[in-house]
């Protein structure tokens, strides 16, 4: 079994590149499959959740080619299926994008309910399912199979009650050829949406308003390949941004649009860090203890959901008391166990965590429930007196490209281990 074992206590200093946004890249990817041609995308991070993807459009007769670490050609011409089974969704929240990518381009698609990260319990997709039904598509669920088939997909007028990313991705990806014009109100802004949209256009798309909360999708009949480059990981960036003033360090993340960070600019501020804005790159460096602060996740451009566990991670060792409320999952706190566990004093109160900050923390075995829950625990061990052990590290990489390498350069003591299972059980006991 995988460990990381972090030696805490070493302040982070130097420069870390950031990779392309996985959640960019995980619409990007099927969008590819509403053309019948060859793309050549850029600044695709090389993490678990990209490989799951990739394999999946090579299962349905895509042909894909490295052309470096981080380019990679598709050719979607052989395209052959529109089933997607559950043996290749269950690793990869994402792939119910398939649906609207297969709906967009077929008028039918049969994807198997996904897997991945389970912090919110239950994660519906009834909104998605709402946007297709409103564009003519039949839904029919059966065995965990969710089914969507039209003879043809007509423009619709969506408004969705809650903002959702995946399901205004999910909706773009249906729209873009279906005849007549599509108007989504109430849709998410994230980064990543009008990253995809600019994709969608350079394919050939009529998308207006991506980065609003109101999008125009006028149909077309064809698309087409294209030559693209994903924009830099927002939350791969913050992740770093957060464990280089935790540990008092000064580095320089660079490769990001700073623009997208600046819910996580404005927090590092509010509790004492230093953080400088250049045109691609962002240094954060800071001295003695920090302040606590509130946060309170939003939809985009409010802080993001996905920097909470570690933004908290940073809070239990600051001055006095913080209050992280989370008002996008409803039960993103399970981590807080593990934090605890090292000392961290955190009660949970509904959708918010009460933070008293403590002096430091102390290494101890911890894990990684899901992917942002283990780059909090990245932090913590980082910070920690002593040696931590994070177990499950799977979810991480699902996300985060080469994260001991990143680290290690910085000045961090982390190394992944892998323990014979006695040796584990052995050390649990220790
Ligand atoms: C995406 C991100 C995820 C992030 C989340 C919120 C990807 C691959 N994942 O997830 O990392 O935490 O945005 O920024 O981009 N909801 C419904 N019905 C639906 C869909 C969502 O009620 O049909 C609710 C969810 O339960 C949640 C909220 O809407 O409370 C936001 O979810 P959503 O924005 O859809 O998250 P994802 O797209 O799944």
């Amino acid at each position: 079994m995988e460990k990381f074992v972090i030696r805490g206590g070493s302040e982070l200093h130097g420069e870390i590149e950031i990779s392309g946004a996985k959640n960019a890249a995980v619409a990007i990817l099927p969008a590819t499959i509403l053309a019948k041609d060859i793309f050549t995308i850029e600044n695709v991070p090389d993490i678990k959740d990209i490989n799951s993807m990739l394999q999946i459009l090579e299962e349905m007769g895509a042909a894909v080619r490295y052309l470096d670490r981080s380019t990679i050609q598709i050719d979607t011409r052989n395209i052959f299926s529109q089933t997607v089974p559950y043996e290749l969704t269950k690793n990869l929240r994402a792939s119910y994008y398939l649906l609207g990518a297969l709906l967009g381009m077929y008028n039918h698609a049969r994807v198997a309910m996904p897997g991945g990260c389970n912090f919110g319990g239950v994660r519906p997709i009834d909104l998605h399912l709402k946007g297709f039904a409103s564009l003519g598509a039949v839904i029919s669920t059966d065995g965990g199979i969710v089914e969507a088939k039209a003879s043809k997909l007509l423009g619709g007028s969506i408004y969705f009650d809650k903002v959702s990313v995946g399901a205004t991705i999910n909706v773009l990806l249906a729209a873009v050829k279906a005849r007549g014009i599509t108007i989504i109100e109430n849709a998410a802004r994230e980064p990543h949406i009008v990253d995809l949209a600019n994709f969608l256009n350079l394919m050939g798309a009529n998308i207006k308003g991506a980065g609003t909360d109101v999008i125009k999708v006028e149909g077309v009949s064809e698309l087409h390949g294209c030559d693209y480059s994903i924009i830099p990981d927002q939350i791969e960036a913050g992740t770093y941004m957060v464990a280089a003033a935790a540990t008092g360090g000064d580095v320089v993340i660079k490769n990001i649009i700073p623009k997208h960070l600046e819910p996580i600019t404005v927090k590092l501020r509010e509790c004492g860090a230093t953080v400088e804005e250049f045109d691609d790159s962002v240094r954060v460096f800071s001295h003695g203890r920090l302040q606590g602060c509130n946060i309170k996740t939003k939809p985009h451009p409010g802080f993001p959901t996905d920097m909470q566990p570690q933004f908290t991670a940073l809070l239990a060792l600051c001055e006095g008391m913080s209050i992280v409320t989370d008002s996008v999952w409803d039960n993103r706190f399970r981590y807080v166990d593990q934090l605890t566990r090292m000392g961290a004093q955190i009660q949970i109160e509904g959708k918010a965590a009460i933070v008293q900050g403590v002096a430091s923390l102390k290494g101890a075995p911890v894990k990684a429930d899901d992917l942002r829950a283990g780059a909090a625990m990245i932090i913590a061990g980082l910070c920690a007196k002593g040696v931590t052990e994070i177990e499950d590290i799977v979810h991480i990489d699902r996300g985060y490209e080469d994260v001991v390498k990143k680290l290690t350069a910085v000045g961090a003591d982390i190394a992944r281990v892998d323990f014979p299972e006695n040796m584990n059980i052995r050390t649990k006991r220790a």
